[in-house]
């Protein structure tokens, strides 16, 4: 792939950088994504019955062991190198900000510092109750119970119908209104409010580049469209910027 020696330039300068990542970047470690018409998670299920307050209330074995498969598909594999490639950014940009969708854990798990999990992490639960209880996933078949107060205990992940974490969106608007470059990496762009925010990028004036296999709604309003693997992109132009 050809980066464009335009985009290569303007990143040697900047100084301030936010990146949003989905579903995409995970791919190529093994996880499924979301919205992939043949093998996403959504080609099978749909969403209502599975990740929704509603889907736990009805039926939570059903929502619980769901998360349990795809908990365990996580730990069975790990980050790679367009994870690494993130890593190796926050190391060279002064002021850097990861804002992720993926509830897999893996930016940290690849030593990423500075990140915003808009979604949760499939990692840890909490009390269906909400009274405040957020404890480690332990190996569990059954659904353990919140030791404060007995409710259910379901996974710390953000679902349709819940709001976003108020301080890691806070703190992601933030990042994208002071960045001079954001970058859109392995999301389709179709959830809000993470969708907005390369809008509110371009809008005060950042470039905004997008990595994705595939075109998004987005890619019509990019500076730069990078169309190929986050995994052999990212590396590249960390490479190619930095090397
Ligand atoms: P999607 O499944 O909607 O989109 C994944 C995107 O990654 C698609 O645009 C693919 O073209 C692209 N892609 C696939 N493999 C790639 C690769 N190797 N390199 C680069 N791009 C690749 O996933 P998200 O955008 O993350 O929310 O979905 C956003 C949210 O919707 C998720 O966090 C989840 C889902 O419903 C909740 O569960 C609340
Ligand atoms: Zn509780």
């Amino acid at each position: 792939m050809k980066i464009p020696t335009e985009l290569i330039n303007y990143l040697k300068k900047a100084s301030r950088v936010a990146v949003l990542t989905g579903a995409g970047i995970s791919a190529e470690s093994g996880l499924k994504t979301f919205r992939d018409s043949q093998d996403g998670h959504w080609a099978k299920y749909r969403p209502e019955d599975l990740a929704t307050p509603e889907a736990f209330a009805r039926d939570p074995k059903l929502v619980w062991d769901w998360y349990t498969m795809r908990r365990n598909k996580v730990a069975e594999a790990s980050p790679n190198s367009g994870h690494f490639a993130l890593v190796e950014l926050e190391r060279l940009i002064p002021h850097f900000t990861l804002i992720t969708q993926n509830v897999d854990g893996y930016h940290r798990q690849a030593g990423s510092k500075n990140v915003l999990e808009l979604h949760g992490n499939i990692q840890k639960v909490k009390c269906y109750d909400g009274c405040g209880v957020v404890e480690d996933w332990d190996e569990d078949d059954n659904i353990p119970r919140c030791p404060k107060c007995g409710a259910y205990l379901r996974p710390d992940v953000v679902w349709f119908g819940e709001s976003l974490p108020l301080d890691a969106l806070e703190k992601a608007h933030q990042a994208t209104l002071e960045s001079q470059a954001f970058l859109s990496i392995g999301t389709s762009g179709l959830v809000q409010p993470a969708a907005s925010l390369a809008h509110t990028a371009r809008q005060k004036g950042a470039i905004v580049a997008e990595i994705n296999l595939d075109p998004t709604p987005l890619t019509p309003h990019v500076d730069f469209a990078l169309h190929g693997k986050s995994g052999e992109i990212l590396p590249q132009l960390v490479e190619e910027v930095w090397g």
